[in-house]
Order: C-alpha cells, then sequence, then structure tokens
C-alpha cells in the first residue's frame, strides 16, 4: 500500500507553521538556552549560538523539510525512498529514532517539574525573593524519586493522548492557539525583569561577549543547542515535512520558524539575567536555573502568583508542542515503518518504552545521582547524546545528502514548488551552503570538540 493514500497531514498553511515552530518552542528556548549561557560565559557564548541557527541550523531545516515532504514519509521510510540504492542511508534514520528516544526520556523529566511547579506556584509556596528558599524548593522538587516519576509518566500519558488524535486535529489544533498567548506573557516578565535595579548588569552578561571563556568543548555545545532548539539532525522535521501541504513554502517557513524560536531564546535570556543579578542568585545554577529565578521574578510584582502559576502553564504547553513532534518520530515509524501497527497501539508503545527510559533520568537527582555513564549521570549522558553526538551527526550526513546527492537541480524543483515559487537566488545560496559550508563546519565543531583534534 501507497503511504500517500489517505495520510493525514497539517491542514492549513497557518497550521504547517504554528506546528512546527510549536515543535522548535520549548524548553530549550525556556529552560536550556538560558542556563546554558549562564554556565558558559554568557554573550559570547550567544554569539556561537547564533552563528550556529544561522549558518548550521536554517540549512539542515531545510533541507530534512525538502526531503520529508518529497517522500511523503516517516523518518526512516523517507531515507529509503530518496536513496533506494543504498541502505546505509537509511542508519541516519535509525539514529534519529533513538536520539528522539534519548531526548524524550529526560524531557518528559523536566517538563514533570513544571507541572509541578504550577501547582506550588497556585499554593503560595513558591512566593519568595530569598535565593536560599528557591534553592530548597527546586531540590525539593527533583529529588524525590516517586513524585519525580509520577509527574513524568503523567506527561507522558497526557502528550499520548493527544498523539491518538493525530496530526491535524490533534498536534494542529493544539499549537495553533497556544503559541501567541506564550509570547504575550514572555513578553510581561521581560517588561518586569527590565524594571528591576539591578537589570542592567543582566542585560551586560548577556550582551557584552567575553571571548576568553569559549573552548571547542562551548562551541559544540553551543551548536548543540541550535539542534535541539529547532529540532533538527535527528528527523522530526522529516516527519513534519512529510505533514507539509504541496504549496507550503519550506524555505520562508524554515526562516521564519528560525526567527521566532531564536527571539524567544532572546526573551527568555532578557526575562531571566537581570532578575538572576537584581537578587543574587548565579549565573551558573544549571538545570535549576529557571526555576529559581522566575518565582523571585514574580514574587516582587503585584498579582505575582496569578503570573507565576500562567507562566508555568504556558511553559507548559510550549513543552508539548515540543514533545508532540519528538512523539511523532518513533510513532510515525511505527505505522508506516514495516510494523504496520496503529496508531493507537504505535503510541502506546512508544509512551511505556518512554517511561522506562526515562527513569533513570529522572533518578539522576535522587536516588541514581552516583551511577554514570562515560562519567555522565544519566540525565547528562541522555543530553549529550542527543545534541552533542547525535543530532549533530544526523544533521552532517543530512547536508552530505542533500549538498551532494539530491543536487542543485531538484533543490529549484523542490524548493520552489515546481516553478510556482520566486526563490530561485534563495535556493542558490542555499544550495552552496548546504553543500560546501554546513557540513565542514558541523565536522570541525563536532571532532574539535570531542578533542579529537
Ligand atoms: N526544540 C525543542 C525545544 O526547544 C526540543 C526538540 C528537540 C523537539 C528535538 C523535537 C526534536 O524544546
Amino acid at each position: 500500500m501507497s503511504v500517500h493514500a489517505n495520510r493525514d497531514g497539517f491542514a492549513t498553511k497557518l497550521g504547517v507553521l504554528t506546528a512546527t515552530l510549536g515543535s522548535a518552542v520549548g524548553l530549550g528556548n525556556i529552560w536550556k538556552f538560558p542556563y546554558m549561557a549562564g554556565e558558559n560565559g554568557g554573550a559570547a557564548f550567544l554569539f556561537i549560538y547564533l552563528a550556529a541557527t544561522i549558518v548550521v541550523g536554517l540549512p539542515v531545516m531545510i533541507s530534512e523539510i525538502m526531503m520529508g515532504r518529497h517522500a511523503r514519509a516517516n523518518a526512516i521510510t523517507t531515507w529509503k525512498k530518496v536513496a533506494p540504492n543504498n541502505s546505509l542511508w537509511m542508519l541516519v534514520g535509525v539514529c534519529g529514532v533513538l536520539a528522539a528516544f534519548a531526548i524524550m526520556s529526560f524531557y518528559a523529566d523536566v517538563v514533570g517539574w513544571i507541572f509541578s511547579y504550577i501547582f506550588q506556584a497556585l499554593s503560595g509556596s513558591l512566593s519568595s525573593t530569598d535565593p536560599a528558599v528557591a534553592k530548597a524548593a527546586f531540590n525539593a522538587t527533583v529529588s524525590s524519586p516517586i513524585t519525580a516519576i509520577a509527574w513524568q509518566w503523567g506527561v507522558l500519558a497526557l502528550v499520548s493522548v493527544i498523539i491518538l488524535g493525530g496530526v491535524s486535529k490533534g498536534i494542529e489544533k493544539t499549537t495553533k492557539t497556544l503559541m501567541p498567548i506564550l509570547l504575550v506573557m514572555l513578553v510581561i516578565v521581560c517588561i518586569r525583569s527590565l524594571t528591576l535595579p539591578k537589570a542592567m548588569d543582566g542585560l551586560a552578561f548577556l550582551f557584552n561577549p567575553d571571548f576568553s571563556k569559549v573552548t571547542g568543548e562551548v562551541v559544540l555545545m553551543a551548536m548543540g543547542l541550535a539542534f535541539f532548539k529547532l529540532s533538527i539532525g535527528m528527523g522530526t522535521m522529516m516527519t513534519y515535512g512529510s505533514y507539509f501541504r504541496s504549496d507550503a513554502n519550506m524555505p520562508l517557513t524554515a526562516t521564519r520558524v528560525m526567527l521566532a524560536d531564536l527571539t524567544i531564546s532572546l526573551l527568555a535570556g532578557i526575562a531571566i539575567f537581570p532578575a538572576v543579578f537584581n537578587y543574587g542568585f548565579e549565573p551558573a545554577a544549571g538545570p535549576g536555573l529557571l526555576f529559581m529565578t522566575i518565582p523571585a521574578v514574580f514574587s516582587s510584582m503585584p498579582f505575582g502568583q496569578i503570573f507565576m502559576t500562567a507562566f508555568f502553564v504556558l511553559t507548559a504547553i510550549a513543552t508539548i508542542g515540543a514533545m508532540l513532534s519528538l512523539f511523532e518520530v518513533p510513532v510515525a515509524f511505527m505505522i508506516e515503518g514495516g510494523l504496520g501497527w496503529s496508531r493507537a497501539k504505535s503510541t502506546i508503545v512508544t509512551a511505556l518504552l518512554l517511561g522506562g527510559f526515562g527513569i533513570p533520568a529522572t533518578l539522576s537527582f535522587s536516588t541514581m545521582s552516583d551511577v554514570t555513564l562515560f562519567g555522565l549521570n544519566f540525565f547528562d549522558f541522555y543530553d549529550y547524546l542527543s545534541s552533542n553526538l547525535l543530532m549533530p551527526i544526523g544533521g552532517f550526513f543530512i547536508c552530505i545528502f542533500a549538498g551532494w546527492k539530491w543536487g542543485k537541480e531538484r533543490m529549484q524543483e523542490s524548493l520552489s514548488n515546481n516553478g510556482t515559487l520566486n526563490n530561485t537566488m534563495i535556493i542558490s545560496a542555499y544550495a552552496f551552503i548546504v553543500k560546501w559550508v554546513t557540513p565542514l563546519l558541523v565536522l570541525t565543531v563536532l571532532l574539535k570538540g570531542l578533542n579529537v583534534f
């Protein structure tokens, strides 16, 4: 049977954009970007991240969407279709599915903390500007094994229910309504943060680069974050590309998503760093940074408790768009990729697997904090494996394929929707970059970051 027949997809052009943006925006912007910038020198990290998003992120995203839409198939079958004579390419898709599992295993854990914070904010227990109180609240949230796992499983169950709804009714509908509200909320936090007495110190940290902190590893981390942020290098954008309408403008959609995603990351940084410096938090506090500073920002403003609760609700919602896209990678494969399972069965199997893989990540903050793989606890291991290895490696091969095998002619055809779009110049620039610049950069950063040379 052809996979095309009756295949679900995004119904509207706006839906194409919001679902793709919904995948990109999530913990990466609001939680990861601020704490990684905080740990790695602020502005210097921001600049490298910016460069990576534009020179690496955008070309990989366009390539992935292009291949997925052409093949109209999941992340593994797409490779089978675009490279029918060489099954080795399929390994890129397999690595992608593995990366989706690795990411979800720690992602759902952090989203569980967010859900828990919604209730703690409601109860008023987070209303304090004292760093010691904030730290204690965060530690209590992450270090209780049973509660943390219960939240994580709850999150997985919730996402499974939406995924069961399918692509246009489940994924598209959810993301369309919620993205705009989150943006408004972030702007409110930014305004509050910027009016704090020591706001300028925070901005200076975020925008005055000190390149002395930059090492090969920091560059690799910034590039890994760009991959993570844009949900690329592991088949998410390929899978979503397969749901793109035939009249969707792929380079334009990718560019819009990249810019909007960047804006939201910057807003998150502007929301958090002024508060960090104003209240005397530690910028390098790591994964707890968001959870400690945001309550402090809100505690010092009128109706703070209501805003704080709303902030965590919206962040939770933003993460749902991202988790849906992560989930959809293995689910689409299980449905179409030879297993022939129903959507319901594929969703349940994926959720159960994630429930299992996720446990050691969650317990990394309590009972399993001493258990390490290659010197990292499970939480950090899943994160490192996906962002710093699997996604860049996937991105490298995607560029090689797009630039060298797909070729310029077919690119012109696909990306202009068979000549109906007037974007020849843009496609030529993309064709050059994806062939020569991006793969070389990714490879250099990867090898340098891993200390190979
Ligand atoms: N981009 C998402 C975020 O920033 C995470 C993600 C990674 C989603 C990979 C899908 C695939 O939170």
